[in-house]
């Protein structure tokens, strides 16, 4: 069965409904379109695609943590948990912090949740009300914005900027002027994706002391905190914050350890969240698969080697992207700091949906179109790095049937 090309230009029109046709709640016909999402979806529907537009690599997760997850689960580990996680996992997550962050979170700080996106949900939930305003800084993963959509609160956009020569800025007193009495948080995502933007130590001492003095929340995702190519970590929030501050951390086993199927992540917060959380833990799933935390607590113990084999391969595979896209002439690409993503554009090519389109269409190559990472994007285009050499090699082919070198 052939699957009918879809008008993806035309996308709002084809899924909006109004409020009266959907049975459901109004915020849902409200969700604005995920043209990212959509884009997926239509490269899924040709033969031999290659996608590069998720966030994830092509190695599998190692041994050593699928065998402990199996061996808990051989064990016995199949009965409920604790809501806020086994305390083994929250106890090793402790210790993380300490040997990699030389920080003391004690375990009453953390929380082990079903996937970094659940601990998003479960901070902005904790924090939004209908009509609060949260600033966001961006490009930023559209699941973000949505997730804060369904809060109803309002999300304030403020970009990143591109200079050329030097990538990505925040000018962080656009962030500070953003603020209204209507402000309840600001999230930021460091490292960013899609940029590889990292907010530097004294950017988020001083974003950090402004929001205390304000009594403005900080949500901080930090999911790719050790996919740094200068350090063997970014800076955290939590480098610069007291123990009772409004800052919620987000962080996720998925990208650092291969782990993007388990579903398993964390969230950091001041001791008095300890119960909101764990009550709004508690009516949406209990926490995360039993079994599956002992997994994480290998990953945590033994997967330092794992991070620096990883980090030494999407460096290797960024090198080569970045001199293709040299050669090529037309693609400019600011060097991410970390991640595993390569956030570039294509001179003469303003519109990214059309762009990702004809490279779905005429080099059977799927990535990520910039306006799905806010409204700051126009012509941008993400492609993740995180793959064998020889499918980065066969992306930079099929890349360069559509976008020919000079
Ligand atoms: C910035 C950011 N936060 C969170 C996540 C989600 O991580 P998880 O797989 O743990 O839900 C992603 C995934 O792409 C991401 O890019």
């Amino acid at each position: 069965m052939t699957t009918p090309a879809l008008n993806v230009l035309k996308y709002e029109d084809q899924i909006m409904k109004t409020p009266k046709e959907m049975p459901f709640r109004t915020v849902l016909s409200a969700l604005s379109p995920n043209q990212g999402a959509e884009m997926l979806r239509y490269g899924w529907t040709k033969p031999g695609i290659l996608s590069l537009a998720q966030g994830e690599g092509s190695v599998p997760t190692p041994d050593f943590i699928a065998d402990a997850a199996y061996k808990a689960m051989k064990d016995g580990k199949t009965f409920y948990a604790p809501v806020p996680g086994v305390l083994e996992l929250r106890q090793e997550i402790s210790n993380y912090y300490s040997t990699v962050f030389g920080l003391n979170i004690p375990t009453s700080h953390i929380f082990a949740t079903g996937s970094g996106t659940t601990a998003m949900h479960l901070a902005l939930t904790a924090v939004l009300d209908e009509g609060d305003e949260i600033i966001a800084v961006t490009p930023i993963w559209k699941n973000l914005l949505g997730a804060i959509e369904l809060t109803q609160a309002v999300t304030v956009q403020v970009p990143l900027e591109y200079k050329e020569g030097e990538g990505w800025d925040l000018d962080i007193n656009k962030l500070f002027d953003a603020v209204t009495s209507k402000t309840k948080a600001m999230l930021i995502v460091t490292p960013s994706n899609p940029t590889g933007w990292v907010m530097s130590a004294p950017d988020i001492e001083r974003v950090m002391d402004f929001a205390r003095e304000r009594g403005i929340w900080i949500i901080s995702d930090e999911v790719y905190s050790r996919l740094s190519y200068n350090e063997k970590r970014t800076p955290s929030f939590l480098d610069y914050a007291e123990p009772e501050d409004r800052l919620f951390v987000v962080n996720s086993f998925s990208k650092s350890y291969a782990m993007t199927g388990w579903r398993l992540g964390w969230l950091v917060g001041p001791s008095y969240a300890e119960g909101p959380i764990r009550d709004l833990a508690m009516y949406d799933n209990m926490g995360p698969p039993t079994y599956a935390q002992y997994g994480a607590v290998a990953a945590l113990r033994h997967g330092e080697t794992f991070i620096a084999e990883q980090v030494e391969r999407f460096k290797s595979n960024l090198d080569m992207v970045a001199d293709r896209f040299q050669k090529n002439g037309r693609i400019v690409m600011p060097k991410p700091q970390a991640t595993f993503y390569a956030f570039f554009k294509v001179k003469g090519e303003e519109n990214d949906l059309a762009l990702v389109k004809r490279l779905i269409d005429e080099g059977n190559l799927s990535l990520a179109p910039g306006c799905a990472f806010g409204k700051c994007c126009e012509g941008w285009v993400r492609m993740c790095f995180a793959v064998s050499k020889e499918k980065m090699a066969d992306a930079l082919d099929r890349l360069e049937k559509v976008v020919k070198p000079l």
